[in-house]
Formats: C-alpha cells, sequence, structure tokens
C-alpha cells in the first residue's frame, strides 16, 4: 500500500462524508503529514467555476449533460493529482464513483461510457481506499432539512437517493478489500474511531 494514498470519501447526501474527511484532515494536519482535499465537483479553481454553473438552482441540464459537466470538472481536477499523486495524501469528497451511482444507477446513463470517460481520465492514477458513507431514509431527509440552503442535487425524492445508495453499495461490495462501508445512522465516535484506524493503517 502506498503511504501517500489517495483515499475517497463517497455516499448520499446527509451520509457525512465530509465530516469524516474533515476530521482525517484535522488529524493528517495534527500528525504533520502533508495532504491535499479536492471535492467534486469542484476541486480546482476551474472545476470550482464549473460546480457553481451545474449545481446552481436555475440550471436544468440533461443527464447526459450533467455527466460530461461533472467529467469536465474531474478533468481539471487531475492535473492538480497528478502533481501530488505519491508524493502527499490525496483527500477527495466524491470521485468516480459517484458518477457511477448518481449517472448510472440513480438516472440511467449507460455504465460502459463512464467507466470508459473515468479510464480516460484517471489513466494510472488508482484509488487506494474507499470509505462508503450510507444513510436511511429518515436521517437522509433530517439531515436535508437541517441544511441552510439546497443546491440542485440536494431535492431528489427518496426513491432516487435509495437508487444511488444501492449503487454505492454494489460497487463497495465488488471491490471489498478496497472499501469500508460506514453505517452513519450509527454513533459518528464509534465512526470516527474505525476510519482513524483504517486511516492509520493506510499511511
Ligand atoms: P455536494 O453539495 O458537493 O454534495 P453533498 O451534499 O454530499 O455535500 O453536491 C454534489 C452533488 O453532485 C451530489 O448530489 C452528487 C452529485 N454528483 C454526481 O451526480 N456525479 C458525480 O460524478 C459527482 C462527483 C457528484
Amino acid at each position: 500500500m502506498s503511504k501517500k494514498p489517495i483515499i475517497v470519501f463517497e455516499g448520499i447526501e446527509g451520509s457525512g462524508k465530509s465530516s469524516h474527511l474533515a476530521s482525517v484532515a484535522r488529524y493528517l494536519k495534527q500528525k504533520k503529514i502533508s495532504f491535499i482535499k479536492i471535492r467534486e465537483p469542484g476541486g480546482s479553481h476551474n472545476s470550482e467555476k464549473i460546480r457553481k454553473l451545474m449545481l446552481n438552482n436555475k440550471s436544468n441540464f440533461n443527464k447526459n449533460t450533467d455527466l460530461l459537466l461533472f467529467l469536465s470538472s474531474r478533468s481539471e481536477n487531475i492535473s492538480l493529482i497528478k502533481k501530488n499523486y505519491n508524493k502527499k495524501v490525496i483527500l477527495i469528497d466524491r470521485f468516480t464513483d459517484s458518477t457511477i451511482a448518481y449517472q448510472h444507477y440513480g438516472m440511467g446513463v449507460n455504465l460502459k461510457l463512464i467507466n470508459l470517460l473515468n479510464k480516460y481520465l484517471l489513466k494510472n492514477i488508482k484509488i487506494n481506499f474507499t470509505f462508503l458513507n450510507i444513510v436511511n431514509n429518515k436521517n437522509l431527509f433530517l439531515r436535508l432539512k437541517k441544511r441552510k440552503s439546497l443546491n440542485r442535487y440536494d431535492k431528489f425524492n427518496s426513491a432516487f437517493y435509495s437508487k444511488v445508495q444501492k449503487g454505492f453499495v454494489k460497487l463497495a461490495n465488488s471491490k471489498k478489500n478496497s472499501y469500508m462501508i460506514i453505517d452513519s445512522n450509527l454513533e459518528i465516535e464509534k465512526n470516527k474511531k474505525s476510519i482513524l484506524d483504517k486511516i492509520k493503517k493506510l499511511i
């Protein structure tokens, strides 16, 4: 295992992935381990411009346009990842699996096309480990309700989020040794500990 791994945090809205990523970032900072963190869509300067456009509530792109915009945003992050690959720990809030889960399992875009485009962008960049955060329907909507503002992707119905989450779980089950499923309906401190224990082994 690389000592400077790429570690991805995945999951649907309200699954707690961003808070867990933040606590891992705090841990690395405290240990003086160099790292970068990226979120998708967004991350680099140009990707943040694409994020603004696509998550804006006034936008109404079709699913293929969305796919291509998510990939455009990723494409702009690849040089940032390459620059730091094997040099710094790279923490990513959503990456290739989000595209498979949302655009394929959620929206029905062709899986082969998504895999091909992801492969084309990533080339020999490898994700070392993924934390998949899952949440039940009740907590999902409770947590969404607490948000100050909702973006275009925070407004799907429960059937959609359930399809997306099932897609994520399918991906995790297909590559069990590089995934950990975190049940965010359980106690956050326990989950934090399981994640940090794993991080210590990865770096
Ligand atoms: P964001 O606010 O970053 O997510 P969160 O609610 O977890 O903080 O919104 C990003 C949205 O974009 C999220 O709903 C998932 C979606 N998405 C895709 O549909 N495909 C992708 O490839 C990526 C990276 C994100």
